[in-house]
C-alpha cells in the first residue's frame, strides 16, 4: 500500500489587483493560511483487502464535506451515510481529517473518490484507489502428452492477476523460456507460458516448477510443482531361479514389468501349450507348488499399454528328483557348476556325464548305486594285475642278462630301473599302477 498526498488548493483571490507578480506572491503568502483547502491521498490495496480514503482539512470553517464514489454518486454528506453500502464506513471527522474505510475491495471499486468541500467556490481533490491482485498458484495444462522419444507441450497458466503477474519454468534451477502470452480481462489479465522440451524415458518424474512472481507478492512467488509424466512402452523380464529344479520343488516366476502407465495386467502363458493347472497366477508371479516334468516346457510373460507390449520368456526344466541313500550330506548344486560327487565315484563319473551331460541327477544317483565290493574287487585285480607282470618281466630281465652279456648299456639300464623299483616294494609298484593303467 502506499499513499501520495496531493497538495491542496487554496481560495482564488476576489477582485482585481494590478500588481507586479512579485506583489501577487507576496499577497498570497498573506492571505494563504486562511483559505480553507482540501488533500486527498492516493491508495492501492490488495483486492479483498480494506482501503482508507482520507481527506485532509485545511483552515475547515464548517463547511460541508462531500465524499463520492467514481460514480459520482454521494457517500458521505458532511458525515451522514447517503449510499446504502456497508462496505463504507466513516471513521473519522475532525477538522483537520475525515477518513472512511472500504472493507472487502474489489477491482469494481477502482477509481477517483472525490473529497469535495463545498465554499465560495467549489474545491474538490480526487483520492485514486488502486486494487492489486496478486497471481493465485498457477495451474498447468498440458497440452500434448509426453511420450518417449517426442516432446512435452506444457502451459503454465495464471488466470487472474492485476497488474499482469510474470511467469517463467524453471528446471533443477535453471529457467525454461516459454512463449508468454497475455490476454486482458477488463480489469484484470490472465497470463501463460508455454514450454516444449523433449523428453526421454528417464525424464519420468522429473521436477519441473511453474513461478508466478508478482509486485504485491513482495519478493515471494507462487509456485507449481509438477511432475513430468513420459510415457513409454512396457518392458518385461523374468527373474530366473538360482538353482536346479527338481520334481516337487516349489517354484514362483516372477515377471517385472516397468512402463507408463504400467501394464495393468501381466498375461502368462505356456507355449504350444496350457498352463499348467496347478500354476497359480497371483499379479507379476507364476507359482508352481510342487514341480513335476510334466511342467518342463517355454513360459511366456506378456505386458501391453497403450504405447506398446513386451514379453520375456523362461524355459522350465524340472529334473529327477534325487534319492539320497548315503549319509552323505549333499550340498544343493549350483546352475553353473558341475555337481560335486563323492572321491569314491571318481573311476565312474566321467563315464556317466559323457552320456547324460544334462542330467546331474542321474549322475548323483549313480554314485549311490555302485556297489563297494565292486570297487574292491577291481582294486584287487589291478594290484595283482602289477605284480604278476613284474614277476615276468624280471624273469625275462635275469634270462636275458644271461644269454647277452654284450649287451648294450642303454638296455641293462633300463631293466635296471625296473629291478630297483621291484626291490624298492609296495611304493613303487604302486606308482607304476598307474602308469600301467
Ligand atoms: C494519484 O493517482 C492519479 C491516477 O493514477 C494520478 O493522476 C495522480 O497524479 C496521483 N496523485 C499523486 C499525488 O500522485
Ligand atoms: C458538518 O459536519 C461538521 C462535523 O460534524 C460540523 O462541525 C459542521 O457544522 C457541519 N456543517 C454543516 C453545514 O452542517
Ligand atoms: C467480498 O466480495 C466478494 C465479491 O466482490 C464476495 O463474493 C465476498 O463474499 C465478499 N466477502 C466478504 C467477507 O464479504
Ligand atoms: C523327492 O525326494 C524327497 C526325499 O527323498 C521326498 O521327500 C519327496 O517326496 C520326493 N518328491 C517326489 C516328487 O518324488
Ligand atoms: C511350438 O510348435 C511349433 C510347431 O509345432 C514349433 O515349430 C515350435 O518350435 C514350438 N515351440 C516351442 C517353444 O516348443
Ligand atoms: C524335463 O527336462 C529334464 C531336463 O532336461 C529331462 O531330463 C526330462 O526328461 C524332461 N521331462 C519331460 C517329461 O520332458
Amino acid at each position: 500500500m502506499w499513499s501520495v498526498r496531493s497538495s491542496g488548493l487554496c481560495c482564488l483571490l476576489p477582485g482585481s489587483f494590478s500588481l507586479t507578480l512579485h506583489s501577487l506572491v507576496l499577497v498570497l503568502l498573506f492571505i494563504t493560511p486562511r483559505c480553507q483547502a482540501v488533500q486527498a491521498e492516493n491508495v492501492t490495496v490488495l483486492e479483498g483487502g480494506t482501503a482508507q480514503i482520507s481527506c485532509r482539512l485545511q483552515n475547515y470553517d464548517g463547511s460541508i464535506v462531500v465524499i463520492q464514489n467514481p460514480r459520482r454518486q454521494t457517500l458521505f454528506f458532511n458525515g451522514t451515510r447517503a449510499l446504502k453500502d456497508d462496505r463504507f464506513q466513516m471513521v473519522l471527522f475532525t477538522p483537520q481529517l475525515v477518513r472512511i474505510t472500504l472493507t472487502n475491495v474489489s477491482v469494481s471499486d477502482e477509481g477517483g473518490y472525490f473529497c469535495q468541500l463545498y465554499t465560495d467556490s467549489t474545491h474538490h481533490q480526487v483520492a485514486t484507489l488502486s486494487v492489486s491482485v496478486p497471481p493465485e498458484t498457477p495451474i498447468v495444462e498440458v497440452k500434448q502428452q509426453a511420450v518417449e522419444g517426442g516432446e512435452a507441450e506444457l502451459t503454465c497458466v495464471s488466470p487472474r492477476s492485476k497488474p499482469a503477474a510474470t511467469l517463467r519454468w524453471m528446471r533443477n534451477g535453471r529457467e525454461i523460456s516459454g512463449v508468454l502470452s497475455q490476454q486482458d480481462n477488463g480489469k484484470t489479465f490472465s497470463v501463460s507460458s508455454t514450454i516444449r522440451i523433449p523428453v526421454e524415458r528417464k525424464d519420468n518424474g522429473a521436477a519441473l516448477n511453474c513461478e508466478a512472481l508478482h509486485p504485491a507478492l513482495s519478493g515471494q512467488k507462487r509456485v507449481r510443482h509438477y511432475r513430468l509424466d513420459v510415457y513409454f512402452a512396457p518392458t518385461v523380464r523374468i527373474v530366473p531361479p538360482t538353482g536346479i529344479l527338481r520334481e516337487g520343488d516349489s517354484l514362483s516366476l516372477t515377471c517385472s514389468v516397468t512402463g507408463n502407465p504400467l501394464p495393468r495386467e501381466i498375461l502368462w502363458s505356456k507355449i504350444n501349450d496350457t498352463l499348467p493347472e496347478r500354476a497359480e497366477k497371483s499379479g507379476p508371479t507364476l507359482q508352481f507348488s510342487r514341480l513335476s516334468q510334466s511342467h518342463n516346457g517355454t513360459y511366456l510373460c506378456q505386458a501391453q499399454n497403450n504405447f506398446g507390449r513386451a514379453a520375456d520368456h523362461y524355459t522350465l526344466l524340472v529334473y529327477e528328483n534325487v534319492s539320497i541313500t548315503t549319509t552323505v550330506p549333499t550340498t544343493p548344486p549350483s546352475p553353473t557348476t558341475q555337481p560335486t560327487t563323492h572321491p569314491t565315484t571318481t573311476l565312474i563319473l566321467p563315464k556317466r556325464i559323457a552320456q547324460d551331460p544334462k542330467d546331474p541327477g542321474a549322475v548323483v544317483e549313480t554314485h549311490s548305486a555302485v556297489p563297494y565290493a565292486v570297487i574292491g574287487g577291481v582294486l584287487a585285480l589291478l594290484v595283482f594285475t602289477v605284480i604278476c607282470v613284474l614277476i615276468v618281466t624280471i624273469w625275462c630281465s635275469v634270462r636275458q642278462k644271461g644269454s647277452y652279456l654284450t649287451h648294450e648299456a642303454s638296455g641293462l639300464d633300463e631293466h635296471g630301473e625296473v629291478q630297483e623299483a621291484f626291490l624298492n616294494g609296495n611304493d613303487a609298484s604302486q606308482g607304476k599302477k598307474e602308469y600301467l593303467l
